[in-house]
């Protein structure tokens, strides 16, 4: 299936529905605008973090954990321009599986820690005040060494926590307005915005910032999955309640905010 057959009916869909809804929807635009906008005289400050600064971090107490694989050289030697110029959203994948080595590799360039200082450790993507509102989930459908199932990411510890193991394919291509490719995708990367997170520090203001951030995270997937010759795409278009449910988040605190598509690139690999 090309792109455009994909594309073109989930555009309508969702044109439909904001034509439909278009006064609601300047309106609440406009109402988020204002309401998240910083007053005239407000300076903005970093301040480092200090002794009893906590970490933001979600853990699963109770669950197994899956290691993965230190992340590899086979990214380092990368061109950044080439890898640049050559990011395609790709939505055709064969059924090769990628491996866990691939997947470390990405997780670790989208949001893993890369660099430890006095009381805390920094991200490959920028964050607000240091706050990382953004959780990342895993859909395993396809990596070898790794069963299928619904993971969370610990950058910290650079691991995976199974909240539970099944085959989630369809369901998830369900979720995301029918969307052929989902169910083809090796691996689906989920990610949410931990509001309080960083509305704590910042306010209203914090809700831009979470979108902002899994932007970071989201090119750096790209990039990433395009210097290991990986295809992948973004999805925006889902159906938010579903998804939460699925996820188990209430989607107040915490909600999934944008969804990553990974799998081996049928034009790039047999
Ligand atoms: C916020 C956002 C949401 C998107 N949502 C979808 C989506 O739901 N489904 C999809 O197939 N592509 C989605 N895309 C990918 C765009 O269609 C794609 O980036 C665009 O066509 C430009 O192509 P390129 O990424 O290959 O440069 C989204 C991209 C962005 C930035």
């Amino acid at each position: 299936m090309r792109n455009g057959t994909v594309i073109v009916p989930v555009a309508l869909a969702v044109s439909a529905f904001l034509f439909s809804t278009q006064a609601g929807a300047e309106d609440i635009g406009c109402q988020f605008q204002r309401r998240t906008s910083l007053p005239a005289l407000l300076t903005e400050t970093y301040t480092a973090p200090t002794e009893g600064w906590v970490m933001s971090q979600k853990r699963y107490e109770a669950a197994e954990t899956v290691s993965l694989p230190v992340p590899s050289g086979q990214i380092s030697g990368a061109d950044l321009v080439a890898v640049i110029n050559k990011r395609r959203s790709i939505r055709e994948y064969t059924a090769r599986p990628i491996s866990l080595q691939e997947l470390s590799d990405l997780l670790f360039l989208g949001s893993g820690v890369t660099d430890k200082k006095p009381y805390i450790s920094l991200r490959s993507a920028p964050s607000a005040g240091a706050s990382y509102p953004i959780e990342i989930y895993v859909v395993a459908n396809a990596v070898a060494g790794l069963e299928k199932g619904f993971y969370h990411y610990v950058p910290e510890e650079h691991l995976l926590e199974v909240i539970r193991k099944g085959d989630f394919a369809v369901q998830l291509k369900e979720l995301c307005l029918g969307q052929a490719f989902v169910k083809d995708a090796s691996a689906i990367i989920l990610m949410s915005g931990v509001f309080p997170r960083v509305c704590a520090r910042y306010g209203n203001r914090g809700y831009r910032y979470v979108y902002m951030e899994a932007g970071h995270i989201a090119q750096n997937l790209y990039l990433g999955a395009t210097a290991l010759d990986l295809g992948s795409c973004v999805i925006g278009a889902f159906l938010d309640d579903e998804m939460n449910l699925f996820c188990g988040l209430d989607g107040e605190e915490e909600s999934i905010i944008y969804i990553h598509c990974i799998g081996t690139a049928r034009e790039l690999k047999g």
